[in-house]
């Protein structure tokens, strides 16, 4: 159990330089094993997830090795074409491996990755595309065996627009006869970081970032550079810690339209923005008032990943913030959490109704999930006293030094990862 401890009250103030991004860096080291190849990549950021990858690419037989931001693989020497239980259960998005390892190898085995703790998490697209390109999938004892006779390119129609099903179905088509085209593709930017690093490895490929991608070709390269483009769901939690705390933060080294639906709602709820080609500066006196509804959607929409935190910051606003969840079923588990700060939030089904309160108060809280996680450091920011979040780990999965960038901006915050503290 680690335990975060936060003293609220304090505004924040400083520029940061915001790290790599967690739901690029994973596909992309899934895509450094499609073909034997070394690859070298840039701003890796240090996450307990990132290890997770790590770990399944030694397992694999691949060397992987971290100095600092800077990750290097080496993919020649794969071995093996599984992902056991313990590997897959340490992170669920493992399954984006399967795609890489199919067009690698023509056969794979993983243990089925189970749901988390934002729901189910079905898999049931990714296995559609991967059939579509040729893949015989069987399941069998809480596995998935995966083998084909030689991937065909295909058209893969996505009935929603799932991230890791487009990515899955971006890695195998690498390893695919033929062209495949990918409709009702994911336009998250991620996919973008993707099939540049796609690009670099071989990949004849465009379209990511628009809702048609298409796989035409693959000449495999030996050596890979590249840069992991900045998180976007950190700046914003960033933006979102500011607006809660209150203070002037600049925001270093972003891409400001890939978190603009953020941004703009935090403008409309009060804080002062400054945009420039490649940062963002927000200004917040503390006191904010409520934006309009906000409903999550596939990008370009609002984030599903950012709503916890805009939630965190809406807490004190003057008025009401309705949100809408639509893409996870049980993405209100910070709620609990945030009502004993004394916030004001009742939820039916999918939507949350946040009326603003004068004051929040420190209390011991738990951590349910990773965003949601982050979400109580935010609350606990613009709170009076002394906080505690009971933590089994869920924020380092996505968050690198959390702790230190909020006290390089003047927060009081502790993190102690050993902590045997009893749960209050
Ligand atoms: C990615 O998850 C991200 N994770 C998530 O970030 C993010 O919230 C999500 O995309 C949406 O943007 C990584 O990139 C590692 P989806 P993913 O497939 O790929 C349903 C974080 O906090 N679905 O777009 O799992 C699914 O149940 C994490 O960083 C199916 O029904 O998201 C969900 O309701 C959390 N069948 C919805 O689609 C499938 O085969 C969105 O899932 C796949 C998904």
């Amino acid at each position: 159990m680690s335990v975060w401890k936060v003293s609220g009250g304090k505004k924040l103030f400083g520029d940061i330089r915001i790290q790599g991004s967690k739901n690029a860096v994973l596909p992309i080291m899934a895509a450094a094993i499609i073909t034997g190849c070394e690859t070298e990549l840039l701003n890796c950021p240090q996450l307990s997830d990132v290890e997770a990858a790590m770990a399944i690419l030694r397992h694999l037989g691949c060397k992987a090795e971290r100095d600092g931001d800077t990750v290097w693989i080496d993919s020649r020497g794969m071995n093996r074409t599984d992902i056991p239980h313990d590997l897959m259960r340490e992170m669920r998005s493992s399954v984006i491996f399967l795609g890489a390892i199919l067009a690698r190898a023509h056969e794979a085995a993983l243990s089925y990755p189970g749901g988390c703790e934002l729901g189910a998490r079905p898999i049931d697209l990714h296995l559609e595309a991967l059939r579509s390109l040729g893949a015989e999938i069987s399941e069998q004892g809480g596995s998935l065996y995966c083998r084909d006779k030689g991937l065909k390119g295909a058209r893969i129609n996505l009935s929603f627009p799932s991230v890791g099903a487009t990515e899955n179905a971006m890695l195998a088509a690498c390893g695919a006869e033929g062209e495949t085209v990918i409709t009702n593709a994911a336009k998250e930017p991620e996919i973008i970081d993707l099939q540049d690093f796609l690009r670099k490895l071989g990949a004849e490929i465009t379209g990511a970032g628009s809702s048609t991608i298409t796989i035409s070709g693959f000449v495999p390269q030996e050596k890979i550079g590249h840069r992991v483009m900045t998180d976007r769901i950190v700046s914003a939690t960033a933006l979102c810690c500011t607006a809660s705390a209150g203070g002037c933060v600049t925001l270093k080294g972003v891409v400001p339209a890939y978190f603009e639906t953020v941004t703009s709602v935090l403008e409309s709820m009060g804080c002062e923005i400054e945009r420039r080609s490649t940062s963002v500066k927000i200004t917040s006196d503390g006191k904010l008032h409520a934006p309009r509804p906000i409903v999550t959607r596939p990008y370009p929409g609002f984030p599903t990943d950012a709503q916890p935190l805009l939630m965190a910051a809406s807490l004190k606003a003057a008025g009401t913030t309705v949100f809408t969840e639509n893409i996870f079923e049980n993405r209100y588990r910070h709620v609990p959490e945030l009502l004993r700060f004394g916030a004001d939030i009742s939820v039916v089904g999918r939507v949350a109704v946040v009326t603003g309160v004068n004051e929040l108060i420190a209390a011991p809280v738990t951590a349910a999930d990773l965003r949601g996680g982050a979400a109580l450091i935010t609350a606990a920011l613009g709170a009076r006293g002394l906080t505690t979040v009971y933590d089994t780990g869920h924020v380092v999965r996505g968050y690198d030094d959390f702790d230190k960038m909020l006290l390089s901006l003047g927060a009081d915050i502790s993190y102690d990862p050993e902590t045997l503290a009893s749960v209050v």
